[in-house]
């Protein structure tokens, strides 16, 4: 798969464009209008070049990776895409109808793929006339460093669909893929999301402070991020639109979504992308 479409230039979209226009594909990402796709492009281009100060890749080379992406408001323009990625805000009716309107644009052959953390891949794939050729395929933040993707198999989903996502993320992306069944969390949110419920639930209580509980997990586990400052890295509205979704589906206590957790998505805390979350960025 040579020519990758992506849908949204957030932090996922612009972290999977860069993947891969580093991995050799020609990347066209849609935004919706001309100041997003500015700071997409600006986006996919920083994160291409983080990779030259560390001395993993060289100017060249980053530079031939930046001319590989394009940016774009016009979606007709993803006709002749292989492979469509999308990473659109987590709104159910927003996928259906961006879905929608792939299907009837990008060529029969196109892969149509979601890069939800929330929604079932079968719903997103009903929105098309090419179910078969729907998938998931759950990136991780930050995209150009974790390692892993795991690929969603919806019902309907084909074994030549999987095959084909399964090893452009592998062979191409050189990602480690793990496949799931379409079921709310996958195997990743699934485990994660309830230990970052409960590191908020602590905090909401004041058993302890937001320092002590990702100092905690750091020091006392190993991990390379505590819960707090994961979920500013994350984003605390996609952390709790996986949360409900879990919740919507297994109806046990330990998903529901923390009271902090929907107060501060309310006030526009986002995290780390809009400046404030559980701590504060320039
Ligand atoms: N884009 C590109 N590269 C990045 C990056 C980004 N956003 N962030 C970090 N990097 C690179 C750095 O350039 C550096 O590369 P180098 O070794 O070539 O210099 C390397 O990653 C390490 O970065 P730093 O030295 O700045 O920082 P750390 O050593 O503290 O590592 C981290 C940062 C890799 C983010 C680490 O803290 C980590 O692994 N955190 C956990 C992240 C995690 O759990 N992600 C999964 C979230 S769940 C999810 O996404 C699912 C969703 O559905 C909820």
């Amino acid at each position: 798969m040579e020519l990758i479409g992506v849908i949204g230039g957030g932090t996922m979209g612009a972290g999977i464009a860069a993947v891969c226009a580093k991995a050799g594909s020609e990347v066209l990402v849609l935004e919706t209008r001309q100041e997003f796709a500015e700071a997409a492009q600006q986006r996919i281009a920083s994160s291409i070049l983080r990779g030259v100060a560390s001395g993993k890749t060289t100017q060249t080379d980053a530079d031939t990776a930046i001319a590989r992406v394009r940016v774009t408001l016009d979606i007709d323009e993803f006709a002749d895409r292989d492979l469509v990625i999308e990473a659109a805000p987590e709104i159910e009716s927003l996928k259906y109808e961006i879905f929608g309107k792939l299907d009837k644009i990008v060529k029969p052959s196109g892969i149509l793929a979601t890069n939800t953390s929330s929604i079932p891949v079968i719903k997103v794939a009903g929105a098309t006339q090419r179910p078969e050729q729907v998938v998931g395929v759950h990136f991780f933040n930050p995209v150009p460093v974790m390692p892993l993707v795991e690929i969603v198999v919806s019902l309907v989903t084909s074994e030549e669909t999987v095959a084909a996502v399964t090893d452009y993320a592998k062979n191409t992306l050189r990602k480690i893929t793990v496949q799931a069944g379409d079921r709310a969390g996958f195997i990743v949110n699934a485990l994660l999301i309830p230990y970052l419920c409960q590191a908020v639930r602590m905090l909401e209580s004041g058993y302890a402070c937001a320092e002590d509980i990702d100092a905690a997990m750091k020091g006392g586990c190993g991990y390379p991020m505590g819960p707090l400052t994961l979920l500013d890295t994350v984003g605390l509205d996609v952390a709790l639109a996986a949360a409900e979704s879990l919740h919507a589906e297994f109806a046990e206590p330990h998903y529901a979504p923390p009271t902090l957790l929907r107060r501060m998505v309310d006030a526009g805390r986002l995290g780390r992308k809009t400046g404030r979350g559980f701590y504060h960025y320039n």
